[in-house]
């Protein structure tokens, strides 16, 4: 498929039907996907030694009794988050970006780059979770779960679209970046036939070929696109924030990179879960073949952060992301059990581990969560 192809094509037609007179569709390794074959297929009650994350063959429309309670208690903690983008007061930002010497061009640069990306990567990102994770997951935690995660994407795409209204920016020009901005484009067309792997009505669980091909696909959305491709972006916004500057588009973000930390946390999880049940997928071959992706979706991260950046901006630059990428990409690797590929490599920005899980995830989502329900404002410390 050509890129061309995938960004503008590759992912539509994928429809489910859920046929009430279809034979069941079960591969010799049991993985289901027609609501009928789970009514049909067994009366017995559900034990919990039975249920499998992938190729289960337990009823997916029953979501107890409890196997997998880390994606239950992750529900519950995002449901706790809830926010929504016209919660927050733009006027200060509309204010600032009318005044011709509010911001410089730089700084004008960064807020339409990062939106450039941000308005469609959200989309994508519910696409593959609808049209794609949730029907090869056969925990219903993990289900309930991406359908509360499938909602925050929504949300986050209505507060990129909220942030662009509020400051007349030109929808054409920002929604269209991704096909018409390369640094953009790039980071898109690497994640495009991976997603396109789990939306392609043809494709089924049951092998260890096609599980894996499963496992590389959440590889590469949850460490990789959610967890690598949203954070130069993040420091820069936050970074205006933290100067006082598009504070209400900042706080938008931090709101978002708060769900973001979690849905990482939660791919990994159930990457682990993958893993642990199915041990003969994580071969060296495979795991050699994830750390290749590593080291390029850093490198194709880090052109992108050269090109929003140009010049030093915001008391940031275009090298320091590469530190920071590294050390990113790093963590990534020790949490699902790759080999780190960039030994060494440190964090640039530690005032963003306050507001991510790179260093302590638990005490930011409590922190967090008990600001948000007493209403208290998030600060820029
Ligand atoms: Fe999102
Ligand atoms: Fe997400």
């Amino acid at each position: 498929m050509t890129a061309e192809q995938g960004l503008r094509g590759g992912m539509q037609g994928a429809v489910l039907s859920f046929g009430a007179d279809v034979p069941p569709t079960v591969t010799p390794a049991g993985a289901r996907l027609r609501t009928a074959d789970f009514v049909r297929a067994d009366l017995r009650r559900i034990r919990i030694e039975d249920k499998r994350v992938i190729n289960g063959a337990t009823d997916v429309n029953q979501l107890v009794p409890f196997k997998y309670r880390w994606a239950w208690e992750k529900y519950l903690a995002a449901c706790a988050n809830h926010w929504m983008p016209q919660e927050i007061n733009m006027s200060r930002d509309i204010a600032l970006w009318r005044d011709p010497s509010g911001l410089t061009d730089d700084e004008r640069r960064i807020v339409r780059r990062n939106l450039g990306f941000f308005v469609t990567a959200d989309s994508l990102a519910a696409n593959n979770i609808v049209l794609g994770t949730y029907r090869h997951i056969t925990a219903p935690e993990c289900r309930q779960y991406l359908l509360r995660q499938a909602f925050e994407e929504a949300i986050h795409t209505h507060a990129y679209q909220y942030i662009v209204e509020s400051l007349a920016l030109d929808e054409g020009e920002v929604f269209n970046a991704y096909h018409e901005i390369p640094s953009i484009r790039e980071k898109d067309e690497f994640l495009i036939p991976f997603i396109d792997t789990l939306t392609d009505p043809g494709f089924r669980t049951g092998t260890a070929e096609a599980d894996q091909r499963l496992l590389r696909s959440l590889i590469v959305f949850a460490c990789l696109m959610e967890g690598l491709f949203f954070y130069v972006g993040f420091v820069q916004v936050l970074a205006l924030g933290r100067q006082n500057k598009m504070t209400g588009a900042a706080e938008q973000y931090q709101y978002i990179l708060r769900d973001e930390s979690m849905h990482c946390n939660f791919g990994i999880d159930l990457i682990n879960q993958i893993k642990l049940e199915n041990p003969h997928l994580w071969t060296r071959e495979f795991r050699e073949e994830v750390a290749e992706l590593f080291r390029k979706a850093v490198d194709l991260e880090y052109r992108y952060a050269e090109d929003t950046m140009p010049r030093g901006v915001l008391g940031l630059n275009a090298p320091m992301f590469k530190e920071y990428l590294r050390f990113v990409a790093n963590r990534r690797s020790q949490q699902i059990g790759v080999e780190q590929q960039y030994p060494g490599a440190g964090n640039p920005f530690p005032w963003m581990s306050e507001m991510t899980d790179l260093k302590k995830e638990r005490n930011f989502f409590e922190t967090r969560v008990i600001e948000y329900q007493t209403g208290g404002a998030l600060t820029w410390d």
